[in-house]
C-alpha cells in the first residue's frame, strides 16, 4: 500500500534511499526531513521498500528521487509511486510531470518509458560521474 509520508517517515525514506543508491548519492533522515518540510514537497511511501518524494509548483510537479530497495524491484512499486505522484499532482492542479535521470540508468529509462515520460531535453555532464541527464516529461490529464 502506498501512503503519503510525513517528516515522520523520513528515518525509514532515508533507509531506503541508503539500499537503492550508491552512499555519496543517498539522501540522510536530515536532508528528506528539510525536503518534505518546503512547499509544495510531497513523499509517498510504500511499506515493501519503495519511496518518491516529488515537488508541485504551479502547474509543473516534478519528481525529485525515487527508490525501491534491491529485493522489492520488478514488482510494479516504482510504477504504481509514479501513478500516485501523477494523480497527486492532477488533484493540486499539475498538468506535466517532469524528471532527470542519468542516461546510463537503464532500469529508470524502461520505467520512465513505459509510465509515458518522453525526453525533453538534456542536461550534459549533470552528475558527478560525468555523465549527461535525460530530462523526461509526462503530461498529466
Ligand atoms: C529504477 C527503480 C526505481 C525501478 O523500481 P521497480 O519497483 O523495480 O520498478 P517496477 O517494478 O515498477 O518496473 C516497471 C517497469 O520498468 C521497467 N524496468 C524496471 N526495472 C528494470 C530493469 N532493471 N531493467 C529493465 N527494465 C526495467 C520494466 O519495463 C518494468 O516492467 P516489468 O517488470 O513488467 O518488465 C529501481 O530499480 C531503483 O530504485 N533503482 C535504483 C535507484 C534509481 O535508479 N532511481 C531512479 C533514479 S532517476
Amino acid at each position: 500500500m502506498i501512503i503519503l509520508a510525513t517528516r515522520a517517515h523520513a528515518t525509514s525514506l532515508a533507509a531506503i534511499h541508503a539500499a537503492s543508491f550508491p552512499p555519496r548519492d543517498a539522501w540522510g533522515t536530515d536532508a528528506i526531513q528539510l525536503q518534505l518540510a518546503l512547499p509544495g514537497v510531497f513523499g509517498l511511501t510504500d511499506e515493501r521498500g519503495g519511496m518518491l518524494i516529488g515537488r508541485i509548483a504551479a502547474e509543473d510537479a516534478e519528481v525529485l528521487t525515487l527508490a525501491v530497495v534491491p529485493a522489492a524491484r520488478r514488482q510494479g512499486i516504482a510504477g504504481r509511486l509514479l501513478q500516485k505522484a501523477k494523480a497527486l499532482a492532477v488533484s493540486r492542479g499539475g498538468s506535466a510531470l517532469f524528471l532527470e535521470v542519468a542516461t546510463s540508468n537503464a532500469a529508470a529509462l524502461a520505467l520512465y518509458r513505459r509510465e509515458g515520460f518522453v525526453e525533453v531535453g538534456r542536461r550534459r555532464r549533470y552528475y558527478a560521474d560525468g555523465s549527461d541527464a535525460l530530462v523526461m516529461r509526462a503530461t498529466l490529464l
